[in-house]
């Protein structure tokens, strides 16, 4: 009795930010990140994508660095970076204070130098850079940055054994591969990468207008136990309502989506019931964070407001059964459209 009189004295004096802290900190889901065994959220900050932490929108470094603690106090303890979105010195700064073990940190190799493919000296070179500003002494994850099928066997011939050097070093602890998803959306490079076992996590593209990694690339991971990072779950094409309609028409044109919908308000329309998602980004990233086989959905964002809608979401309960069955009718033949153009 007196506990909980203590308990909601002390609620009663946090602030409404304070509270939601709290409840984020409670709600928060942990998932083990295929063979790495990490604990993972089941949601990790994207320091990419069109937002790039708002450093794309005019945020200051110092709202960027907000942002990451932020989604730190929330309970997200994965964070996902690249050499070439200039954020990986803003979530040094964020980190700085913090247990390091208690984040997990993805960051990327570029795939070109001066317009040309990296040697294996350039990739000593960008780990040891991603380090210094990323103020750590390992990475946890790194990652080949967006690659194409045509660059696969240079990466796995060429590149891999230094990977492994690097991880051998203490300088990494993880493999990982991600693609180039606007360009490649049936996932060639993966499909192939995947048939080797040097890969520990993977990034896919994946969202409920495109489908496709469920059966390309999915059933093989989960078989294999390879880690996997969602990505383009919103983007562009889902990101607004008059997005959705420029992404409708485009699907429209090439027939494999009934065209007769794009003349409605809005066509996801039937998305918004009582028991239905309650906004368009709401409905993508509930989508996408109850796919099996997809172990961490990755959002970008560099709104405060959008991080919490986003974590409210990603922790928020499938979609009902009848939206995911009219969602499959309509869009799961589409394998060109990534939802970014
Ligand atoms: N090849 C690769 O390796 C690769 C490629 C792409 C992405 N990624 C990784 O994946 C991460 C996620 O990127 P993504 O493009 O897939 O992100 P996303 O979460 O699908 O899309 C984010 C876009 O939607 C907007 N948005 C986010 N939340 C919103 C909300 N609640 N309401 C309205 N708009 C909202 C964001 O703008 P606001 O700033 O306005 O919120 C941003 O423009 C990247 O940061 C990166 O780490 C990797």
């Amino acid at each position: 009795m007196f506990l909980r009189y203590l308990s909601h004295f002390f609620n009663h004096r946090l602030n409404k930010s304070q509270r939601d802290i709290q409840e984020f900190q409670q709600k928060m889901e942990y998932i083990t990140l295929g063979r790495t065994g990490l604990r993972v959220s089941v949601m990790g900050l994207g320091c990419g994508g069109l937002s790039c932490l708002g450093q794309s929108t005019g945020k200051s470094e110092d709202e960027s660095i907000n942002l990451v603690r932020k989604a730190l106090d929330f309970g997200i303890n994965f964070i996902d970076t690249a050499e070439t979105y200039r954020t990986e010195r803003i979530v040094g700064n964020a980190l700085k204070g913090l247990r390091r073990e208690d984040v997990v940190l993805s960051t990327k190799a570029p795939m070109y130098r001066d317009n040309k493919l990296i040697t294996a000296d350039d990739l000593v070179q960008a780990a040891e850079n991603s380090l210094r500003k990323l103020n750590t002494d390992y990475l946890d994850i790194y990652h080949f940055h967006a690659v194409e099928e045509k660059e696969y066997q240079y990466v796995a011939e060429e590149l891999v054994p230094i990977q492994l050097r690097l991880r051998d070093e203490g300088k990494i602890r993880f493999l990982g591969i991600t693609e180039r998803f606007m360009a490649d959306p049936t996932h060639m490079m993966l499909k192939r990468a995947i048939q080797d076992d040097c890969w520990d996590v993977v990034c896919v593209g994946f969202n409920l207008l495109n489908q496709t990694a469920r059966t390309e690339v999915l059933t093989t991971t989960i078989q294999k136990n390879i880690g996997v990072l969602g990505m383009y779950a919103v983007r562009r094409a889902l990101s607004n309502i008059e997005n959705l309609k420029i992404a409708f028409s485009m699907l429209a044109q090439t027939g494999v989506v009934d065209g007769t919908i794009v003349e409605d308000d809005h066509p996801l329309g039937f998305l918004f019931h009582e028991k239905g998602a309650v906004s368009l980004t709401d409905a993508a990233y509930r989508y996408c964070s109850h796919e099996p086989g997809i172990h961490v959905v990755l959002f970008s964002t560099g709104s405060m407001e959008h991080l919490q809608a986003n974590v409210t979401s990603l922790l928020s309960p499938p979609l009902p059964h009848e939206d995911l069955i009219k969602i499959k009718e309509l869009f799961g033949k589409v394998n060109h459209f990534s939802g970014h153009w």
